[in-house]
């Protein structure tokens, strides 16, 4: 079998990716289903997202088995609803677009084997995404009129970068966590603290009643560099809750999410200084917390920085920016191998 072709099934179709062309894009890589028709790489037609959270609450995280299963019953009533609400006959999509990693195994392999049995029986192209360089891209998507280059700050619940992208799928990682990642940072706090899953907006919604400057939390390597470290954070607020047992949650919460805050700002604002970009974008579920938001914004201000924030769908997992990265892999690679397989562990390809 070779690269372009499948043993018996026929052979890659090639689209060449314009204004008009529709991609149909499917994410399936945690606990959210999804699908979304986009065309030409940013006007979203439609866009489906469900989430499992509820079926994950009771084991205060991801079940990966959980997850699997239940994408594998919720994945083609997401895609038919996404054409349905799109208006569009299905011969109408171009090519299919799927995120291949980096995700849960499982989870990943419902997504990939829909997309390219869609895409066989379409006779439409298969496109290969990797989910960090979708969440990229959701900037994008609300704002097409983003000039690159861009420093992208991207922190979800698996990821925190800061990354240059020169062009479109040219990047440059300038930083990272050396050990949690942000979100994470924020579902074991809030894990710790009661508050629930998924962690982040659960400890956004309690930090509104309480004091940022309640209590100083440590800020690590926050003048080094531009990478981050958060698990240090985290146990300095498990050992003051240990300590100060009658705190008040709230000022924890508040106090903590300043602190996360404090430093994805300063580095953000940084990186974009040392690389002389013109502008500094969010992405990632993370990037929905609305004082990462605000401060973001009001450090851009005072840089002279234009500003790009997606809208809070578009920060956390949804297909959208699968279709969107998936445009723009077509323009550049072609379509993807049907051999292509499903990648936990795939990282955004980057130069130095
Ligand atoms: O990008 P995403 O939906 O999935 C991954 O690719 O990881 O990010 C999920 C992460 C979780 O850790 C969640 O707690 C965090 O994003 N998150 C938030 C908020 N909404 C979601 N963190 C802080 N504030 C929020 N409002
Ligand atoms: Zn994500």
């Amino acid at each position: 079998m070779s690269d372009d072709q499948v043993d018996g099934l026929g052979e890659l179709v090639d689209v060449e990716p314009g204004p008009e062309t529709l991609v149909l894009g499917i994410e399936t890589s945690c606990d959210e289903t999804a699908a979304a028709l986009v065309m030409g790489g940013g006007d979203v037609v439609s866009s489906v997202v469900s989430s499992q959270i509820d079926l994950h609450v009771p084991y205060g995280g991801v079940v990966p088995e959980i997850a699997s299963r239940a994408h594998l019953e919720l994945l083609n009533p997401v895609i038919a609803r996404t054409i349905v609400e799109a208006g569009v006959d299905e011969r109408r999509i171009d090519a299919v677009a799927c995120t291949v990693g980096p995700g849960l195994i499982g989870a990943l392999l419902v997504g990939v084997s829909a997309a390219k049995a869609l895409a066989l029986s379409w006779d439409v192209p298969f496109v290969a995404v990797n989910h960090l360089e979708a969440h990229l891209y959701a900037a994008l998507l609300d704002d097409p009129t983003i000039e690159l280059p861009l420093v992208v700050l991207l922190v979800s619940g698996g990821h925190t970068m800061l990354v240059e992208m020169r062009d479109h799928g040219r990047y440059r990682l300038l930083g990272q966590t050396i050990d949690d990642a942000a979100g994470e940072a924020f579902d074991k706090v809030a894990r710790f603290l009661g508050l629930g899953y998924p962690g982040g907006p659960a400890i956004e919604r309690v930090a509104v009643d309480g004091d940022p400057e309640a209590i100083e939390f440590p800020r690590a390597m926050r003048n080094e560099g531009l990478d981050v470290s958060f698990s240090g954070l985290k146990t300095a607020v498990m050992n003051h809750v240990r300590q100060h047992p009658d705190v008040d949650t709230a000022d924890v919460a508040a106090s903590f999410q300043a602190a996360v805050v404090d430093v994805l700002v300063h580095k953000a604002r940084r990186a974009a200084r040392e690389v002389g970009a013109k502008g500094l974008a969010l992405g990632g579920g993370v990037a929905a917390n609305s004082k990462l938001r605000e401060d973001l914004l009001d450090a851009c201000d005072e840089d002279g920085l234009h500003g790009f924030l997606p809208s809070r769908a578009m920060c956390t997992d949804n297909a959208a920016m699968i279709a969107a990265a998936g445009w723009h892999r077509l323009r550049l690679d072609g379509p993807s191998p049907l051999d292509t397989g499903a990648y936990p562990n795939l990282r955004l390809r980057t130069e130095d």
